[in-house]
C-alpha cells in the first residue's frame, strides 16, 4: 500500500516508524515531515493545512490510505475534503474532531451523557465570566474553547489571577478566536493519565496507558509545553481504574458522539485525572498524543495498518489490540528557552549510537536536513529519545543514558521524567 502521513512532529515520526514495520507498506510519504521521518518516508513540501493540495497529491500518487496525525487539520476538516474526493483517510471528520476543537462542546457532551468531568460553566461574555468568578471557589481553571497548542489553560489561585485570566483569554485574545468562548471549571487534584484509543464509530479499543509531563521544568515547574517526556504504562492506571473508565467513560463517549450524529472514527485521546472521587475526564483530543505516541506505539504488537483500516471500514470489533509486556520512557530533548524564545539551526550529532539497537528510538520533532546530509535543530521540541525496558525503571535508566548520545548547542531536557514511578 501507498500511505501518506500528514504532520511533522515526533508523533508522526513514531507513526511513520510503526507503519514502516508493516509488510503492507510499500511506499510512505509524509507532508511536510521532518529530518527523521525522511528515513522512512519521502517528505513532501505541502503544509498540513493545504487540504486541496494534499488531496490532489494523494490522487496523483494513488495513495491507498492517508493518516492525519495533527489536531489542526483534523479540526479544520481535512478528512471531509479527502472523503469528498473519494480518498481513504484515517481520522475524524470535522463534526467529530470538535471533541478536541471545542472544549465547550466536549464539556456539554459529558454533562449531557453523564460522563465524569469537573463541574463547569461556559461563557461567551467576559462580563458574565467576571461576575461568575466573584462567588466561585478558588483555585479555579479557565480554558480557551478552541485550539491553543495546549497552552490555553490557566490555573488561577486567586480571584485577581482569575480576573486577569479572563482578560488574557477573552479581551486581549492571547490565543485569538480560541478565546471567544471560555470554560470555567472546578480545580481538581490527582494523578494524570493519558489513554489513547482507536475508534471506528461504534467500537472502541483502548491502547496501553501513558503519562505525560507538560511543564517545562523539573518538579513540574515552568510553563506548560506540548509535553517534555512520557512513560508507559502508568502504574497508577490500575485494573480498578480501567474497569471504571470502561463502564463510565470510553464507550459512553463513542456512543454519545454517535447519538449526536457525529460518529467518531480515529484516535480518541482521553486526558484523565484520577481524583479521590474516581477518574474524571480533563480533556479529549482527537488524535494520538505527542509524546505519548512515542512510548505507546513502540510497545504495540499489531500491524498498525490493519488497525487503521479497521477504523476506516468499521470493523474494529474484529481486532484485539496487543501490547508488549514491558515499559517505555521518552525524554524530550528541547531547545533551551522552549516554549518561549529559543534559537534553532544547530547541527545535531550522535544518531549513529542508536543504529542496530532495537530497544532505543530517537524520534524527530523539530529537525531538518541541510543540503550536506547534516541534521539541524528546527523547533522547540527537537527529539524524543525513547527506550524500552523490562520495567519502567529499566526503561527510564536506558532512556536517560541514550539522551547522552545526542549533542547539539542549547540542548535542554527535564531530568525527572518518570519520577512518579518511584512513588507507585
Ligand atoms: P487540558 O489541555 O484541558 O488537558 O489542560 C492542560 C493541563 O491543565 C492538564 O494536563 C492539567 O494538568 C491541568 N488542568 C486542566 N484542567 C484542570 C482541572 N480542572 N483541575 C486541575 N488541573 C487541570
Ligand atoms: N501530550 C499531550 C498532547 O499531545 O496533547
Amino acid at each position: 500500500m501507498k500511505i501518506l502521513i500528514v504532520g511533522s512532529g515526533g508523533r508522526e515520526h513514531a507513526i511513520a516508524w510503526k507503519i514502516a514495520q508493516s509488510p503492507k507498506a510499500e511506499k510512505i510519504y509524509c507532508a511536510p515531515g521532518n529530518g527523521g521521518i525522511a528515513e522512512y518516508a519521502e517528505c513532501v513540501d505541502i503544509g498540513a493545512m493545504e487540504f486541496e493540495k494534499l488531496a490532489a497529491f494523494a490522487k496523483e500518487k494513488e495513495i491507498d490510505l492517508t493518516v492525519v496525525g495533527m489536531d489542526d487539520p483534523l479540526v479544520g476538516g481535512i478528512v471531509d475534503v479527502f472523503e469528498k474526493e473519494g480518498l481513504r483517510v484515517f481520522g475524524p471528520r470535522k463534526n467529530a474532531a470538535i471533541l478536541e476543537g471545542s472544549k465547550a462542546f466536549s464539556k456539554d457532551l459529558m454533562k449531557k451523557y453523564g460522563i465524569p468531568t469537573a463541574a463547569y460553566e461556559n461563557f461567551t461574555s467576559p462580563e458574565k465570566a467576571l461576575e461568575y468568578l466573584e462567588t466561585a471557589k478558588m483555585p479555579i481553571v479557565l480554558k480557551a474553547d478552541g485550539l491553543a497548542l495546549g497552552k490555553g489553560v490557566l490555573i488561577c489561585n486567586t480571584l485577581e489571577e482569575a480576573k486577569a485570566g479572563v482578560k488574557t483569554l477573552m479581551l486581549d485574545k492571547q490565543f485569538g478566536s480560541a478565546g471567544d468562548e471560555i470554560v470555567i471549571e472546578e480545580f481538581m487534584t490527582g494523578r494524570e493519565v493519558s489513554v489513547l484509543s482507536f475508534v471506528d464509530g461504534d467500537t472502541i479499543r483502548i491502547m496501553t496507558s501513558a503519562q505525560d509531563h507538560k511543564r517545562a521544568k523539573d518538579g513540574d515547574q515552568g510553563l506548560n509545553t506540548g509535553g517534555m517526556g512520557t512513560f508507559s504504562p502508568s502504574p497508577f492506571y490500575t485494573k480498578e481504574v480501567d474497569d471504571f473508565c470502561k463502564e463510565h467513560i470510553y464507550q459512553k463517549t463513542v456512543d454519545a458522539m454517535k447519538a449526536e450524529g457525529r460518529p467518531f472514527k480515529g484516535v480518541i485521546f482521553f486526558g484523565l485525572m484520577l481524583t479521590a472521587d474516581g477518574p474524571k475526564v480533563l480533556e479529549y483530543n482527537a488524535r494520538f498524543g505527542d509524546p505519548e505516541a512515542q512510548v505507546v506505539l513502540p510497545r504495540m504488537k499489531n500491524d498498525i495498518i490493519d488497525v487503521f483500516e479497521a477504523c476506516v471500514d468499521g470493523t474494529l470489533d474484529q481486532i484485539q489490540l496487543e501490547f508488549e509486556d514491558n515499559a517505555a520512557v521518552c525524554v524530550v530533548l528541547a531547545s533551551d528557552g522552549y516554549p518561549e524564545h529559543y534559537e534553532k539551526g544547530f547541527e545535531i550529532t550522535g544518531f549513529d549510537a542508536f543504529a542496530g539497537k532495537d530497544d532505543y528510538f530517537v524520534f524527530h520533532a523539530g529537525t531538518k536536513r541541510d543540503g550536506q546530509g547534516r541534521i539541524l535543530t528546527n523547533g522547540g521540541r527537537v527529539l524524543g529519545v525513547t527506550a524500552k525496558g523490562k520495567d519502567l525503571k529499566e526503561a527510564r535508566k536506558k532512556a536517560y543514558e541514550a539522551t547522552e548520545w545526542i549533542s547539539f548547542a542549547n540542548k535542554y531536557m527535564r531530568h525527572d521524567i518518570g519520577k512518579a514511578i518511584d512513588e507507585a
